[in-house]
C-alpha cells in the first residue's frame, strides 16, 4: 500500500483509525477502588519494571507510524502519566509530528500544580483531569485514601495559569458511592470554561467487582441535573468525541455524558491504545494485546504497513455486545495496564 492509501485504512466495520491513546506508565499515586483497588495492588510488584517501559524515542516512532495510518489525535494516559519523569520529553517528541492535530493528556491532577507549566512548554495542547468528588471525604474514598481534593483543584488552577484555558473534568459515577457529588460538581464548574463529563461506571478489567446495579445511567444523570439547571443538547463536536454534549440554557457553559454502558459508541470507535510496555489494543475490553516490539525492529514503511494490516482485521465492539458477554466473564486487561 502507498502512503495515501495507508491513511485511508478502515477496519472490518468500516471505522478509520483516528485516535491513539498512549499509556506512559502503569503505576499510579491513587488507588481508586473502581480501577486499582489497594487490597489487590498494594505493592510495587504488581507493576512493570521500569526497563520495560517504552523509551521516548520508541513512543515517537510508533506515533509517527500511526500518524501515517490516519491517526490525528494523541492522548497520553497511564496509570498516572505525571509519574513518568520523561513526560515532557515524550510530549516534545510527539508535538513535532506532522499530521497530529491534537495532543492531550489525562491525569488525576495530584501532581499537576508542579508540572503544568513544563507540560505546556513541551507542547501539550489539552488536559483532562479526573475528579470524582468535590467533598473532601468522598474524594479521599474515591481515590482509595491516597488523594486530596484540594491538590487536584490547585492543579486545575495551575493548568489554567499555564495557558490550558478550558479543561475537561472526568467524573466516574458509582451508585451509592459518589452519586451525591454530581450536583455539587455541576455547581462548582458552571460558569467556568471547564467542561465536566459524567462517565458511567464500566466493567473494565476484572478486579473492581462491577455490577450493573452500580451504574447510574446517563438518562438518569441528565434528568437530575436538568431539574436544577435546564439543559439543551449541543451538536457533537468534530472529531468523534465519546461524550454527548449539553449546554446550560442560561448560558453557564457546557457539560457532557459518557454512556459507555447505556449508550455504546462502538459504531464509530476509531481509537487504538498502546500500553506502557508497548502492546497494541484495539478495544478497551480486550483480553490481549499485540506486542509491538518486533514491529519496532522493522523499517518505517514496514512498521506502518504492520499497523495498517492489524487495523484492517479489527472487528471489536464490546460495549454493543456487553449483554451477551457479561455472563461469560472473559479475562480482561485492567484499564490502568492498557491505558485509560
Ligand atoms: P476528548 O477528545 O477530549 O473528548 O477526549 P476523550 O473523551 O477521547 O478522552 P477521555 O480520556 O477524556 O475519555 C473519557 C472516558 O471515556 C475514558 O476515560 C473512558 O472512561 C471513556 N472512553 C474513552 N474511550 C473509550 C472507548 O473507546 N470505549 C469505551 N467503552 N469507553 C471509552
Ligand atoms: N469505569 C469508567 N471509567 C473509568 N475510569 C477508570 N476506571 C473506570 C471504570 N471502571 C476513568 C478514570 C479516568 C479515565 C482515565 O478513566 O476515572 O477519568
Ligand atoms: Fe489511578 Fe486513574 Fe486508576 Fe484512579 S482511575 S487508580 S487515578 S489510573
Ligand atoms: Fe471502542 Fe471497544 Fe469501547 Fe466499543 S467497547 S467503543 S470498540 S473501545
Amino acid at each position: 500500500m502507498n502512503t495515501a492509501r495507508l491513511a485511508e485504512t478502515r477496519d472490518r466495520r468500516g471505522r478509520p483509525l483516528h485516535d491513539l491513546r498512549i499509556s506512559v506508565i502503569d503505576r499510579c499515586n491513587f488507588r481508586c477502588p473502581y480501577c486499582m483497588p489497594a487490597e489487590k495492588f498494594g505493592g510495587a510488584g504488581a507493576f512493570l519494571p521500569r526497563r520495560e517501559w517504552l523509551k521516548p524515542a520508541d513512543i515517537e516512532r510508533l506515533a509517527r507510524a500511526f500518524s501515517g495510518v490516519g491517526v490525528r489525535k494523541l492522548r497520553l494516559t497511564g496509570g498516572e502519566p505525571l509519574l513518568r519523569a520523561e513526560l515532557p520529553e515524550i510530549i516534545e517528541r510527539l508535538a513535532r509530528i506532522e499530521g497530529i492535530e491534537d495532543l492531550a493528556l489525562t491525569t488525576n491532577g495530584a501532581l499537576l500544580a508542579a508540572q503544568a507549566s513544563a507540560l505546556r512548554r513541551a507542547g501539550l495542547r489539552r488536559i483532562t483531569v479526573s475528579l470524582d468528588a468535590i467533598d473532601p471525604a468522598v474524594f479521599a474514598r474515591m481515590s482509595g485514601g491516597y488523594g486530596d481534593v484540594d491538590s487536584v483543584l490547585a492543579g486545575i488552577e495551575a493548568a489554567v495559569a499555564a495557558g490550558f484555558h478550558s479543561i475537561k473534568i472526568n467524573t466516574v459515577v458509582q451508585r451509592g458511592v459518589n452519586e451525591d457529588q454530581v450536583l455539587p460538581l455541576v455547581r462548582h464548574f458552571r460558569n467556568t470554561p471547564h467542561v465536566i463529563r459524567f462517565i458511567e461506571y464500566m466493567d473494565v478489567g476484572n478486579c473492581n467487582g462491577w455490577s450493573r446495579e452500580q451504574v447510574v445511567a446517563v438518562a438518569e444523570l441528565r434528568t437530575r441535573i436538568d431539574a436544577e439547571f435546564a439543559l439543551e443538547p449541543l451538536a457533537p463536536s468534530i472529531g468523534g468525541e465519546v461524550a454527548t454534549r449539553f449546554g446550560f440554557r442560561d448560558g453557564a457553559g457546557e457539560i457532557g455524558f459518557i454512556g459507555s454502558v447505556s449508550l455504546p459508541f462502538c459504531g464509530d470507535c476509531n481509537r487504538a491504545r498502546i500500553s506502557a510496555e508497548g502492546k497494541l489494543f484495539t478495544c478497551l475490553f480486550a483480553s490481549q494485546g499485540r506486542d509491538l516490539r518486533d514491529w519496532l525492529q522493522q523499517d518505517d514503511a514496514a512498521l506502518a504497513a504492520s499497523v495498517a494490516g492489524h487495523w484492517l482485521l479489527r472487528a471489536d465492539r464490546y460495549s454493543e455486545l456487553r449483554a451477551e458477554r457479561e455472563s461469560a466473564s472473559p479475562q480482561r486487561v485492567e484499564m490502568f495496564r492498557m491505558g485509560g
